[in-house]
């Protein structure tokens, strides 16, 4: 097995981490500013055009030396380098985990059983720029010779989120070719999208890695089916281009060979926008900015793989996450970008952090008895100080936040972009400092309400305080986010990268569906039985 299995609760460093967590536990961090002028200094990590400040956290010195103690105890470094040279890590699926090599440059040498890869994804690449480029000019056309005006990524979970997000976020970076994604295999959402469509112009890129997912495959025959209204069999080579390893499957769909982009099985789903799953972004923002996605990206695994301990952000993350899943027994993170373009960007995280670590049995195939995978959640700022912050300032669970901002905004309007930022740092400090009875009485508030507007504070937050949205820098704040769920894995002691918790419900619908086709219910609980009778009666 490349990754040892080493339980950390049964470690020395977290024995020591758990006699720290006593005696800070009741502290208050505002105490520790007033104590430590140096305090945000120390714990803020300026790296190329990110600055990371993780001063408001429920940590001192001696926290960030017993997490490196750990990270040392459970061999970390030698895991990161297992990560980035191919080892078979994801070792319930016998396959290396490489979505590093797809963001490296052409003279890297990454062998998989004894190759090296990127000879092939820089065929990849060419293909995709090429594509990319010949829809964008318009030198490939529609069916009836009209150049393309709308495009639209068929696929689900990786092969939706990733590219959906990017795309989104990257939309002051679009060009004329309008993006639409469908997913759900629920008809209404593919009816909605079709019925704004025109066939003559619009690209369809089916992508699957499989080429075996019900929601994409039934989407993509009713795709099909309503351009057959309008064109041949022949025009379907023009209009319909997929993504796969499943060569063979979607040859038998009617995709010409050469309209087929690869995608490897040491890529995972969650984590492929980078190969030609991202086609949908190239053809969006255009290939160079494509290409800078991955630059970025790119930048962030080398500082990743080489910034020590206390200066390596992801790493950093990683375990204070680790210290509020664990230690504090918080229930879930929120992740609150204050840019309304990364919409979906906490929606794409659910999938590449629960997917991953939503695991109870360890590396040794050992039900494990501490907590491992965070839930995640967020909204844009300020939207979300006007939905669910209340919750967060005042109500009974303790919620860390990463509040993610830019310096500058996309479209230079000053006066809004002071709004946003002010709004950014106002509730960082507040959920540090909160408001104290003494101060809410000085308001001249009545003794019976008082109580109701008092915060506690002590809320912890990191500030990840980008230049400017670019794709290069998203392509590191991406990054960033999948070496800390790299991180969080290996401390959990647990396979990331495989994800059996989705096929049990697959394999029931399939039955279920069978049952609905030929009106014999079988084997089920009591409550399924009525549902599936109510739904017979009712439809
Ligand atoms: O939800 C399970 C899953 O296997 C994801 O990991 C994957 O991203 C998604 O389904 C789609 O799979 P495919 O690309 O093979 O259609």
């Amino acid at each position: 097995m490349a990754l040892q299995s080493i339980n950390p609760t049964e470690t020395k460093t977290w024995a020591k981490l758990k006699v720290h967590f006593e005696t800070i536990k009741d502290q208050h961090m505002k105490t520790w500013f007033a104590e430590n002028p140096g305090r945000a200094d120390e714990f803020t990590i300026q790296w190329d055009d990110f600055y990371v400040d993780f001063s408001k956290n429920r940590i001192n010195s001696e926290t960030m030396t017993l997490f490196k103690e750990l990270a040392e105890e459970l061999q970390l470094k030698d895991a990161i380098s297992k990560y980035f040279e191919g080892d078979v890590i994801n070792h319930t699926e016998g396959r290396a985990v490489l979505h590093t090599a797809l963001r490296a440059p052409e003279d890297t040498n990454v062998l998989v059983d004894g190759e090296n890869v990127m000879p092939e994804i820089y065929k990849a690449k060419t293909l995709i720029k090429n594509f990319s480029e010949a829809i964008i000019n318009g030198t490939k056309k529609g069916y009836t010779n009209k150049a393309f005006t709308d495009i639209v990524n068929i696929g689900i979970g990786g092969s939706d989120l990733g590219p959906a997000m990017v795309v989104d976020s990257l939309a002051f970076y679009g060009n004329h070719l309008t993006p639409h994604f469908v997913s759900n295999v629920d008809g209404d959402h593919v009816n909605e999208v079709l019925k704004t469509l025109n066939p003559e112009t619009t690209l369809f890129v089916i992508v699957s890695k499989t080429f075996t997912t019900q929601e994409t495959l039934s989407n993509a025959n009713t795709i099909r089916e309503w351009f057959l209204n309008y064109a041949t069999q022949d025009d379907v080579a023009k209009h319909f281009v997929a993504v796969s390893t499943n060569t063979a499957k979607v040859q038998a769909f009617g995709i010409e060979p050469s309209n087929i982009f690869p995608m490897w099985d040491w890529v995972g789903g969650r984590f492929s926008l980078w190969s030609a799953v991202g086609l949908s972004i190239s053809l969006s923002v255009g290939y160079e900015n494509f290409e800078a996605l991955l630059e970025g990206a790119h930048k962030m695994d080398t500082h990743f793989k080489e910034e020590e301990f206390e200066t390596n952000i992801p790493t950093v993350l990683a375990f204070l996450s680790i210290w509020y899943n664990n230690f504090f027994k918080a229930e879930s993170e929120a992740v609150i970008p204050y840019t309304q373009y990364l919409n979906q960007f906490a929606t794409y995280l659910q999938q590449a952090i629960m997917e991953s670590n939503g695991k109870s049995i360890d590396r040794s195939g050992k039900q494990v008895d501490y907590q491992t995978g965070n839930l995640v959640w967020g909204e844009p700022g300020t939207n979300s100080q006007h939905a669910f912050f209340q919750l967060i300032h005042q109500g009974t669970k303790l919620i860390p936040a990463d509040f993610i901002g830019f310096t500058k905004s996309l479209h230079g309007n000053k006066d809004h972009q002071d709004k946003l930022i002010s709004n950014f740092f106002a509730q960082t400090e507040a959920l540090l400092n909160g408001k104290t009875e003494a101060e809410v009485q000085t308001e001249g508030t009545s003794a019976e309400i008082v109580p109701f507007k008092v915060f506690e504070g002590n809320k912890p937050t990191n500030t990840i305080f980008i230049k400017q949205l670019t794709p290069e820098s998203l392509g590191k704040l991406i990054a960033m986010y999948e070496h800390k769920i790299f991180v969080q894995g290996v401390v959990w002691n647990v396979f990331s990268y495989d994800q059996f918790g989705v096929e049990l419900g697959k394999q029931l619908a399939t039955k279920i569906l069978d049952e609905i086709n030929t009106g014999s219910v079988t084997n089920h609980d009591a409550s399924t039985i009525n549902l599936l009778r109510h739904y017979k009666k009712n439809s």
